[in-house]
This record gives structure tokens, sequence and C-alpha cells, in this order.
């Protein structure tokens, strides 16, 4: 596996593979991998010929009160995990590879960013559009593979190189959990463990919200259903529940008569988790 801190390596890896016609694929992350993050990887290397993994925790995506400081960060140990996937290269590049001091151009696509999430963090999704676009350019691979654990993000990527013509395939993957149903994530490492316990209460919730919408309730209705099985996590905070048209994230209203996602956003002390589920009507 070879491993690339400079875009010019990674260029030159790319395109040594470039010249046997091989396809490839990339994973981007911000590391401290888990299962989940391998399941994007595997899904890589079977959609390609070449699998590219690229860990960077990007500054620009964290807001200035966030946990960029305290983001969790295992290097030696991703590298192993990568290594046993089959990975072939490691994009790991320092924060002044990437960006330029000063004020660089950046990429926004600004229905998708102001909303949802985007709403409690401004500047998150410009951050992450614009270091997306800045490996797609470095890595130029013919697909990319993304979780829908990261629904709004993984929706604004998709409109991203549809509406600027990146060359480019974008799969999705769904949501891997652990054994009781929480939705893997490198911050689970951090909820007190009482808070661990309780933090079912998302896939629950959004369970519940499944065997609900089937019999076309009101918007308004499938969300207390929600709300109603969050309430039963005495240590939860609730960000938001929204209820959205799954493949544009437009609100809706009245009774639910078409595909919707259900985007939960839960905070335990200063953790914050978020998961998301598709619902729909029995049509
Ligand atoms: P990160 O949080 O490291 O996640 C990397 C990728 O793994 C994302 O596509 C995310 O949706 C996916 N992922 C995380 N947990 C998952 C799970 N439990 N099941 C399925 N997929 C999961 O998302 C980012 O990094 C960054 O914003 C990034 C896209 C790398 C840009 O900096």
């Amino acid at each position: 596996m070879k491993i690339c801190r400079t875009k010019a390596e990674m260029r030159d890896t790319v395109r040594d593979w470039r010249a046997q016609r091989e396809t490839v694929g990339l994973v981007p992350t911000m590391g401290y991998l888990h299962e989940g993050h391998l399941g994007l990887v595997r899904m890589a290397r079977e959609n390609a010929d070449r699998t590219v993994a690229s860990i960077f925790v990007n500054p620009t995506q964290f807001g200035a009160n966030e946990d960029l400081d305290t983001y969790p960060r295992d290097e030696a140990r991703d590298l192993k995990l990568l290594e046993q996937e089959g990975v072939d290269a490691v994009f790991l590049p320092g924060v002044e590879e990437m960006y330029r001091p000063g004020k660089p151009a950046y990429v926004d696509v600004p229905e998708l960013s102001g909303i949802l999430q985007g709403a409690l963090r401004p500047g998150h999704f410009r951050g992450v559009s614009t270091v997306v676009t800045k490996l797609f350019n470095i890595v130029t691979p013919d697909l990319a593979v993304f979780g829908e654990k990261d629904y709004q993000q993984l929706t604004l990527i998709r409109q991203m190189v549809r509406d600027l013509d990146m060359p480019l395939e974008i799969l999705g993957h769904p949501t891997v959990r652990e054994a009781d149903g929480l939705a893997m994530s490198s911050r689970n490492v951090r909820l007190q463990p009482a808070h661990r316990q309780e933090a079912v209460a998302l896939n629950e919730a959004l369970d519940k919200a499944v065997l609900a919408a089937k019999a076309r309730p009101t918007i308004e209705d499938l969300e207390t259903v929600v709300k109603s099985r969050l309430e039963g996590s005495p240590s939860a905070t609730v960000e938001s529940i929204d209820i959205r048209d799954a493949d544009t994230l437009e609100e809706l209203t009245g009774t639910l008569d078409s595909r919707a996602v259900v985007l939960l956003a839960v905070r335990y002390a200063t953790i914050l988790l978020i998961d998301q589920r598709v619902v729909a009507p029995d049509f």
C-alpha cells in the first residue's frame, strides 16, 4: 500500500494506474476508522480496479467552537486497517499541503449547505464541498463512495457533481451500525457510558418512524412518533427532527405520500449524534 503525503505523489501514483487503463475509486475520510468506513472501502474495491482512501481532518469544515482539536486520531491503526482491506494507496496530506494561507477559493452548494445541519453549523458544508472537490481534482477518481449516515452531505455532493459536471460517479453506502443499532461514528467513543446505552434511542426512534410511515400519517404525527421515543432517553437533547423529501431535502407538509427521509440530530452532553432513515407510505 502506497502512502502519499503530497499531492504530487498522489497524482504520480494515479497516473501510473491510468497508463494501465485501470479505474480508480476514492473513499474520503477524516480517519479514526471503524467498520462504517471499511464498508465504503469494500464498496469502492468492488467497483473499481484501484482504491484510494484519504485521511484528512479538514479544518475548514469545523466551526470555531467545534471539536477540531479533540477530533480522535490514530494514523498507525488506520493504515493497518486500510492495508488489511487491500487499499492500493492512502492520501494523507498535512493541512499546509492542502490549504495555502489567506483566503483561498471555495466551492459552495448554497441551497443545500444552508439548511438542516448547515443551519446549525455555518460554513460546515462549504468546507466539505471545497475539500471534496480538491480531493476529486487531486485523485481524479472514476467513482467516490460516501455514507448515507451523513445524508445531507451525500445529497449535497451528488448535487455538486451534477451541477458542476464533475466527471465521476457517486456511490452511497447504507449506514453501518453497532450490534445494538447505534450508527457507527468516531464520536461514539467519547460518549459517557450511560449516554452510550441511551443512544440506541436514535435508531429505535427511526425504526418506529418506518412502521408509522406505512399508514400515511401527517408529517406532524410522524414527528410526534419519533419525538416520543427520543423523550424516553432522559440525557438526550433533541437538536432537530426533520422530515424532508428523500431526494431534494425540501420541506414536506400535510400527509406523507412519497419517500421521505427522517433526519435526527441529538446531543448527549457535548457529543452531537446524527442518524437518518428513509421512510415511505405503503403504496
Ligand atoms: P468522516 O466522518 O470520516 O466519514 C467518512 C465517510 O464515512 C463519509 O462518507 C461518512 O458518511 C461515512 N461513514 C461514517 N460513518 C458511517 C457509518 N456508520 N456507516 C456508513 N458510512 C459511514 O464525512 C467525512 O468524514 C468528511 O466530511 C469528508 C467527506 C471526509 C470530507 O472531509
